[in-house]
This record gives structure tokens, sequence and C-alpha cells, in this order.
């Protein structure tokens, strides 16, 4: 058995969904461990397509076991909503989507803080979601938070009280709209409280028995390395963390059962939301990889902002994450191109850097240093050898391989699960547990 972390390198949206539902057949169960509904998971095979925004994408998996873990905040009608979603398209979550009861409870008081302070920030604001997430985890760490298990516990409205003494006053102060009477709020979180009685329990337990009885456990991360509350962009980041680490204690699975950390990158740079971006290229380049990349947020529909490749950032998320292998996506993007740019240093202030930088001036300030790669023009979709890759492609993978520091064990051409590489990896083999057969026939389906 192997347990294996996936976790996204860029600043999120790198196809962490359409790598964790190819690999599902390797693996018994899947567990999300930090983040809310902020996260768009899309997930394509033959016509159908899901964007799962808090549950484990190994539920699209018939008789597949997920869990979503202590480390996540979790909106419970968002919860709701899609599982309704998803029980109209015939999955079946009863008896196999295991909810913590130790997780966060995002409040209708947490997305109106988030909102009216995004609202009130103006140039600097940090493009949030507006799902509350910041406010549920600010909470949380302040140890005024409801776990889901308090929903429905008779000291709820003394919490809520708590709460909204400490968030009324700045809500009042950025003019939002006054929240109602705690024992409203109160009685909504029992209704929910009902609904969710059924999925809640004590996953800790549970994936301790399954480590014990040898299962094979896959950690599906979301948001990415660079959008980390401590390693990230700060303060435009998300408030958890993504980085692998937060998979040991977003689940209570001990770091010593992590066997392997896979990196998710996309061939290229992209963010959404506020914050730096070394190298945005805010010209045709640029529009042109939104267009035919189809950059635009799962969750927001946003137009994601667009960069080439940047070595020196994702160097530094895979030693972050200790990713020894990366699934390279989205490379048919890069189809069309004569040559392609990829940053190898910053230039800040006549310094050459080469390590990504903690201070935000820094990165505000910094100018790539590009080397040029030939480019390839010609289709890449539909090929599932390395072999029948076009020769620049395969100079484009292994240049990027030497730059970051880690070894591409899949290439994605396309979104569906068809449309991918698996070339025969012996580190991938082991955190398969011999199973890639079934991931390779699950492709070829
Ligand atoms: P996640 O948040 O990391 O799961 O990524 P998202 O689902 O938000 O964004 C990735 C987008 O790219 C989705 O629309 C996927 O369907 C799509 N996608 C994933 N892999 C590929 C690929 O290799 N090529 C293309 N063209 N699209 C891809
Ligand atoms: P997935 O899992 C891309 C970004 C927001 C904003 C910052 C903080 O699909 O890769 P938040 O609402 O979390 O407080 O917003 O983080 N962000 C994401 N960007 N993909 C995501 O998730 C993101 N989740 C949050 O745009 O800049
Ligand atoms: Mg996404």
């Amino acid at each position: 058995m192997s347990n294996v972390v996936i976790v996204g390198l860029q600043w999120g949206d790198e196809g962490k969904g359409k790598v964790v539902d190819l690999l599902c057949p390797a693996f018994d169960a899947v567990v999300r461990y930090q983040g809310g509904h902020n996260a768009g998971h899309t997930v394509k095979f033959g016509d159908r397509h899901f964007a799962l925004r808090l549950i484990p994408s190994g539920i699209l998996h018939p008789g597949q076991e997920c869990v979503m873990g202590n480390g996540m905040v979790i909106a419970p009608n968002a919860l709701f909503e899609e599982l309704d979603e998803l029980h109209a398209a015939g999955v079946e979550t009863a008896g196999r989507l295991h909810v913590s009861n130790r997780a966060q409870a995002i409040l209708p008081m947490h997305k109106a803080l988030d909102l009216a302070r995004e609202g009130a920030a103006g140039k600097e604001k940090v493009g949030t979601t507006g799902r509350g997430i910041g406010p549920a985890y600010e909470m949380k760490i302040a140890r005024f938070g409801v776990r889901l298990a308090e929903l429905g516990s008779p000291r709820l409205e003394d919490r809520l009280r708590t709460q909204l003494v400490r968030m009324e006053p700045e809500l009042a102060a950025l003019g939002a709209e006054p929240l109602g009477e705690p024992a409203r709020i109160a009685d909504q979180c029992r209704a929910w409280a009902e609904r969710l009685a059924p999925y809640l329990t004590d996953t800790e337990h549970l994936l301790h028995g399954w480590l014990e009885a040898g299962r094979s456990i896959l950690f599906e991360g979301a948001q990415g390395s660079l959008l980390d509350v401590d390693h990230g962009t700060y303060p435009y980041v998300t408030s958890s963390n993504p980085t692998a680490g937060g998979a040991s204690t977003g689940s209570g699975v001990p770091p010593t059962a992590i066997d392997g950390v896979l990196g998710i990158v996309k061939a290229y740079t992209t963010r959404v939301g506020g914050g730096p971006f070394p190298g945005e290229l805010l010209g045709s380049e640029g529009e042109f990889l939104r267009k035919r990349g189809n950059e635009f947020g799962t969750v927001t529909g946003r137009p994601r902002r667009c960069g080439w490749f940047d070595a020196v950032a994702v160097r530094y998320a895979v030693r972050l994450n200790g990713a020894e292998l990366l699934a390279l996506t989205k490379l048919d993007v890069l189809d069309g191109f004569d040559e392609i740019p990829v940053c190898v240093g910053y230039r800040c202030g006549g310094e050459l850097l080469t390590e990504f930088p903690s201070c935000l001036e820094t990165l505000e300030e910094a100018e790539p240093v590009y080397e040029t790669l030939p480019g390839w023009k010609r289709e890449t979709a539909g090929c599932l050898e390395l072999e029948q890759l076009p020769d620049a492609a395969r100079a484009y993978i292994e240049r990027l391989e030497r730059l970051v520091g880690a070894q591409v064990a899949v290439v994605s051409t396309g979104p569906r699960r068809s449309e991918t590489i698996l070339p025969p990896n012996p580190t991938l083999d082991r955190w398969t547990s011999g199973r890639l057969a079934e991931v390779l026939a699950q492709r070829d389906a």
C-alpha cells in the first residue's frame, strides 16, 4: 500500500481534479485536507463534466471512500448543493462520504465579512473567492470557531454570539447590513446539523483503521503552494496550508505514513485574484493562452492571469513539498507557438535572483529572465506515449525537469482521462501499489 499527496505547485488550477480522478483506481480512498468551496476541481471523461468544490474527486468512482478532513472549512449549504448536484447526476454518496466532525463551519457572517472587506479594499484587495474562507479560518485559530459537530449543540448560540461580538463592529464600519440575532442563525445551524449528521464522524479514527488495514490513500490538495498562508505570496494567499505538510495536520494521518508527493504543474503559469505575478503577460500572448487554455475560474468565472512557465517558482514549490514526481498538464495549450520562453531567474535592483523571494516588494519588482525553447507547432492531444510527442515537446519537458529538480511522470494533453501520457516509471509504480494497469485501463476505456 502507498499513501500519496497530490499538490498544486503554482497558484492553483493546475489540473489537480483531473489527475486525482485519473489515479483513483490505484487508491482505496481520497482525502481533502484543507480549504473549502474556494476550490474548483474539474473532472471530464467521455461526455461527462463535473466541477467539484468541496467533495473529493474520488466521489465519481463508484464505491470509493472519500473523506473531508479536519483541516477543511465547510459551508454546510455549499456541501448540500454539491451533494444535490451529484445525486441528480446519479452519483451515490451514502456510506462512503465521511466528513470530519472537527472540520470548521463556514457561517453566514464569515461570507459577509469576506465580501465586505474585499468591497472596501480597493486596489489592495486579495481578490478572494468571496466564500468566507479567511474569516472562518481566523475564528478557528482564535479559538472561537464552530466545529461541524457543534452545529447542533446547546452551546451553539453562545459560540455564535462570541463570534458576532467580534465581527459586527467591523461589518458596521464597512457599511454591511446587520446579520440578525444569534438565535436565528442558530436555528439555521440546527437544521444543517440534522442533514449533516449521517456524514459526520471521527475521520481520524477511520483513517487510522484504513492505514492499519493496509489501504492506500490519495490526498487531494486544493489551491496551490504559492497560495499557502506560510510559504506563498503573503498576504495574497488563501488562509490554509495547501502544501504537502497540510495533508498530515489536515487529516490526522502522520507524516511518517506518507510515501510520496506528486506535484501538479501547468506547462505555463496562471493566477486568479490579486498579488504579484512576475512575468504576467498583459498583451496578446496572455490573451492567447487564456483563450486556448480556457483560463476562466471554475468557481467564480473570473479570467485567470497568464504567463510563461516560471521555473524559479516551481523549483521552490518542488522543494517545499518534497515533490519527487510531477504531472505536467495543459501541454497542448502550447502547441501553436514558434518559441516558448521559460522564466529561469528574476532580475531585481541590478541583482539576478534564482531563488523565489519571500519579500512582496521584491516579487513585485522582479523582471523575469527568460530562456527561449523551440516550439513544436503540432497537435499533442491524443498522444499516448512520450515517443509520439514532437521532439521539441519532449525537449521542453526534459528542460523543465532539469530546471525544477523533479521528474515528469504524467503528461496531460487535454482535459479528459483519455488525453494522458503515463510513461513507465518505477516510482509511480510503487506509489500506485502495482495498480497502474487499472489506471491505464480506465484511461483507455
Ligand atoms: P484544479 O483546480 O487544479 O483541479 O484545476 P481546474 O479544474 O480549476 O482547472 C484546470 C482546467 O484545465 C479544467 O478546465 C480542466 O478540465 C482543464 N484541463 C486539465 N488538464 C488539461 C490539459 O492537459 N489540457 C487542457 N487543454 N485542459 C486541461
Ligand atoms: P483550486 O483548488 C486558484 C485564490 C483566490 C485569491 C486567494 C484567496 O481550484 O486550485 P480565498 O477565497 O481562498 O480566501 O482567496 O486565493 N484561490 C484560488 N485560486 N485556484 C483555487 O483553488 C483557489 N482558491 C483560492 O483567487 O487570490
Ligand atoms: Mg480550480
